[in-house]
């Protein structure tokens, strides 16, 4: 599939007076940066909010509203422009007003005469969340052409914690790019990718480990949600971004195997791009191993379980198994041995020798080995996010 997919794509912003406003803003910029156009309309209430001037500076268009319009119908000619319509934040009381028709503004307008998707982001006090009204409101809205984001838990702006927290700008933003993506044959399929490298510790202060940024694990997730998939990662210590994934954080191999048995029965597909440390200390010191007196040091190390053999063994033929392997010579004879070997569906053999590529880096060059396709093999090159796509393109 071509990767251009997320750039030039036409977004219709409804804006309504709730606090959450105050993101708008910040929003417009990500969606400009996207390469994306963007066109906006305000409530009325929404203008004590965020400020149309502001907005029509970020955006590069005039604001529309219930005074500024012109001839052309804008309610409906708006939402047959977009390739999709989302309202953020959206107030209880523009939630009512769709759920039953209520078209007094441009915005409620726009909604109703609408016939595909619109995702509502509702942003309110929790009390008003969870009123028995809006909760109503919204089942109506979920059984027509509506998407609802649910709203996050965290502090809120009336000052108490609670579920009603609008999604930060980065994270409207994905779920823009998942409601585009042009091909969505993941919808209904569990998605496990392990991610990230493992510290397997020596004693309480120091680890063997390997420079595994997660990445390439983090971009096959992120693909794999865009496509519609739900989607698990099992995931070492480092930072990944986690927005629309359940995330379980471990840190040594046998903390990792254990996590993906516990998950397997969920998991139609297990991509395993977390990057294990293959040995682990004999002799785990439980107090911090001293220094003094010792010119040398040594560890003894004992080998780590083989998670992807594990797994190979027992996942039956249901559940397809991708495997990464990391290699510096041979590349293609040594990931065809461990394709067989593990039971592998997949392998993508990564080529760390490069330079730019592999570990950390943004870019990767991953040799596809198939076991389907009689081990023909298929190479893919550049941004670890588009690579991604393409591995899926493939694989599905
Ligand atoms: C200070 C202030 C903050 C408000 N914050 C919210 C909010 O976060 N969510 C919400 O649903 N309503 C909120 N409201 C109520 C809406 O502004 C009010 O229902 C308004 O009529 C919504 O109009 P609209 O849906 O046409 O934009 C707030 C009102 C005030 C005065």
């Amino acid at each position: 599939m071509n990767n251009n997919w997320k750039e030039g794509r036409k977004i219709l912003l409804g804006v309504t007076g709730g606090i959450a406003a105050y993101k708008i803003p910040a929003l417009v910029r990500l969606i400009k940066k996207a390469g994306c156009e963007v066109e906006i309309i305000l409530t009325k209430s929404a203008e004590n909010f965020v400020a149309p001037m502001t907005l029509e500076t970020l955006s590069g268009k005039k604001i529309w509203n219930d005074k500024n319009f012109d001839s052309t119908i804008p309610h409906v000619k708006l939402a047959e422009w977009a390739d999709v319509f989302l309202i953020a934040p959206c107030t209880a009381n523009t939630i009512a007003k769709i759920a039953h028709g209520i078209s007094d503004n441009l915005l409620t307008s726009a909604a109703v005469a609408c016939d595909s998707e619109i995702m509502i982001f509702p942003a309110m006090n929790e009390k008003m969340f969870n009123a028995p009204v809006t909760q109503e409101n919204l089942k109506i809205l979920a059984g027509r052409n509506f998407k609802i984001i649910s709203p996050a838990e965290g502090p809120l702006a009336c000052g108490v914690n609670g579920k009603g927290r609008m999604p930060e700008p980065e994270n409207i933003l994905l779920e823009i790019f998942r409601s585009l993506c042009p091909v969505k044959d993941l919808a209904g399929k569990n998605v496990l990718v392990t991610a990230g490298p493992t510290h397997e510790y020596l004693d309480p202060v120091r680890f063997i480990s390997n420079p595994s940024s997660g990445k390439m694990g983090a971009a096959m997730a992120r693909a794999a949600w865009y496509r519609g998939a739900d989607v698990k990662i099992i995931s070492g210590p480092v930072e990944i971004e986690s927005y629309g994934f359940e995330v379980i954080k471990i840190k040594s191999a046998l903390e990792m195997l254990e996590a993906v048995k516990n998950n397997l029965e969920w998991a139609d597909y297990i991509v395993k791009a977390a990057a294990v440390g293959d040995y682990r200390a004999k002799n785990f010191s439980a107090h911090k191993i001293k220094r003094e007196g010792r010119e040398n040091f040594s560890v003894e190390l004992e080998s780590n379980p083989d998670i992807a053999h594990e797994i190979g063994k027992i996942k039956g033929d249901k559940k397809i198994l991708i495997g990464f392997a990391a290699e510096t010579d041979n590349l293609s004879s040594n990931a065809r041995g461990k394709l067989e070997r593990k039971n592998l569906d997949y392998i993508l053999a990564n080529e760390i020798s490069s330079s730019n590529a592999g570990f950390a880096s943004d870019y990767n060059k991953l040799h596809l080995i198939s076991r389907e396709q009689n081990q023909s093999e298929k190479i893919f090159s550049g941004l670890k996010e588009d690579i991604a796509f393409d591995v899926w393109d493939f694989i599905k």
